[in-house]
């Protein structure tokens, strides 16, 4: 059975899994929806109470951001790579079928070995690394890769850890990736209690969130690179307002509302 942190990922799982399911969602994901049916014995009544509608649509919107991402960055960056910090169950690999670059997936030992146990397809250029993150030995596998065409995601990781623990994995990376672009997550001021409650009922407080994304940049020292909130994103995919009211969806265009939604944001090393 999964629990603390490593059992968040399983809302992620069910999320994109029930994307897949609609007729007209974000995106397709044959995989998660292969690996939830698998995996149901894991969903304990703890972990399926705090699911909800809101967390799945937040979950395959941010799912989406990403993914767009991760192709614009294979665009300029044939041969780059991407590096997912607590992968959890991500199947972003399968989900874009780019087949070029090179892939890294990365958690704990427990979820690498259960992604294995549920059959990832065998895929040379993308490896698994079962690690904590906090646990720096594993930054020398990635020893040849050039940081500059380099993108590290850490999708719903971050906000697990103290500040101060967060600073720390950030100044190895920027000692071993200086100039490679990250993508994380992070709570705002009006979902950040909500967030925080579900969280703890799965024994994985939430230690912060973010006024902006601005603040939270330069409180880790980071450079902002580019604008991924929810607002601008909104504008540009239409997609998103799928499913929302017309008051959500001005509410959500909004662009100081969106702010203290937080969202994700895009910085660089
Ligand atoms: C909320 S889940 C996010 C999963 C995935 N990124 C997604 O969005 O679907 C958090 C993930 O962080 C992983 N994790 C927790 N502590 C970790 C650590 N010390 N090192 C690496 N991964 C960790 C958990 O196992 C879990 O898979």
């Amino acid at each position: 059975m999964l629990s603390g942190i490593p059992a968040t990922s399983l809302w992620a799982l069910r999320a994109k899994a029930e994307e897949h399911s609609k007729p007209q969602g974000l995106f397709k994901d044959a995989l998660a929806a292969k690996w939830y049916h698998q995996a149901q014995p894991l969903f304990t009544p703890e972990v399926q109470e705090q699911y909800s509608r809101t967390l799945q649509k937040a979950i395959a919107v941010r799912t989406h951001i990403l993914d767009r991402l991760v192709i614009r960055h294979f665009q300029s960056h044939p041969n780059g790579s991407l590096l997912e910090l607590g992968c959890g169950f991500s199947t972003r690999f399968a989900r874009l079928n780019l087949n070029q670059g090179h892939w890294y997936d990365l958690d704990l030992p427990e979820l690498i070995e259960l992604r294995g146990s549920l059959g990832f397809p065998a895929a040379p250029l993308h490896w698994h690394i079962a690690h904590s993150v906090f646990e720096y030995e594993w930054l020398d596998y990635l020893g040849q890769e050039k940081p500059e065409e380099m993108l590290i995601l850490a999708e719903g990781l971050l906000m697990y850890f103290p500040l101060n623990q967060v600073r720390e994995l950030l100044g190895h990376l920027q000692n071993h990736f200086k100039g490679a672009h990250l993508a994380f997550d992070v709570m705002g001021q009006l979902n950040l209690k909500a967030a925080q409650r579900a969280a703890i009922e799965l024994d994985s407080p939430i230690f912060w969130g973010a006024k902006n994304m601005q603040s939270i940049c330069s409180e880790l020292g980071l450079t902002q690179a580019g604008d991924l909130s929810l607002s601008t994103q909104m504008r540009q995919e239409p997609a998103y307002h799928k499913g929302l009211s017309l008051l959500g969806r001005s509410l959500l265009n909004w662009s100081w509302l969106s702010r203290q939604l937080g969202g994700t944001v895009l910085a660089q090393l």
